[in-house]
């Protein structure tokens, strides 16, 4: 069985102050909770002073990019060791946001992935279609493309940990989010996937979580579909009660 997986995407918000607080308050209320894996990813700024507060927890730490060189003459960049050693076992990779506002593509995609399993950190990698898109009956050959290109020269042994996060563009931020028949039937289909071109083994295992407005009321129904295996929350996991809410009603308490 794949345990769940809900990562919170803080994307560009919160000081080192407030992701303290809030990371604080999130210990509080999840320190023992056994039912999932939980991820928060804040901003760069704030992923050391986070750690710190989350040491003594099973709650872990992800980076929400990463550059795939390891050192060099890249200003504003940050490495993969770098983001290892603030303490991340977790990184975004492809996110929607990236694509759309600092021209990631696919060739990038694929460096970043292979950097990131190079140093042993667990890539959570984004796909999704537009609305258009969508509306255009494109959204399998979109994510299709986006995989292709993002997993290329990869093999089985390499991806098993790799998370797959199904975000369709129009449902993030905007309180629309995908139904759960129509979530599933992307799921099924990067699974399908993944079976075709890894194998049966690294299809089964592997994670696939969903994202775009996920919020403590459509949660458990988006989990509860078959090859949803958890949530890349943004907004929602902003707020404490509205991030340990989503994690406590989608997932298992052992
Ligand atoms: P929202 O939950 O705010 O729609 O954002 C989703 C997202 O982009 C997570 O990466």
């Amino acid at each position: 069985m794949r345990k769940s997986l809900i990562a919170g995407n803080w994307k560009m918000h919160k000081t080192i102050n407030e992701a303290v607080q809030l990371v604080t308050a999130i210990k509080r209320e999840l320190a023992d909770y056994k039912g999932a894996d939980i991820v928060v990813c804040p901003v760069y700024t704030a992923l050391a002073s986070t750690f710190d507060v989350l040491m003594d927890t099973d709650i872990v730490l992800g980076a929400q990019n990463l550059f795939w060189e390891t050192q060099g003459a890249f200003t504003g960049e940050i490495s993969p060791v770098m983001i290892k050693d603030a303490g991340c076992e977790y990184v975004i990779i492809g996110h929607s946001e990236r694509r759309k506002y600092f021209n990631e593509t696919e060739e990038t995609v694929n460096k970043r992935l292979k950097a990131a399993l190079a140093v042993g950190l667990i890539p959570i990698v984004c796909v999704g279609e537009t609305l258009e898109e969508r509306e255009s009956d494109k959204t399998e050959s979109v994510v299709k493309s986006q995989l292709e290109g993002g997993f290329k020269g990869l093999q089985s042994i390499d991806v098993l940990d790799v998370v797959i996060a199904y975000e369709p563009v129009w449902a993030i931020g905007t309180g629309k989010t995908a139904t759960p028949e129509q979530a599933q039937n992307v799921h099924n289909f990067i699974r399908q996937w993944v079976k075709q071109n890894f194998c049966e083994d690294t299809a089964d295992k592997m994670r696939i979580i969903y994202g775009g407005s996920v919020k403590p009321d459509n949660a458990k129904d988006l989990m509860s579909q078959d090859d949803i295996d958890g949530a890349l929350v943004g907004g929602a996991a902003l707020d404490v009660g509205s991030f340990c809410s989503i994690v406590k009603n989608c997932t298992i308490s052992l």
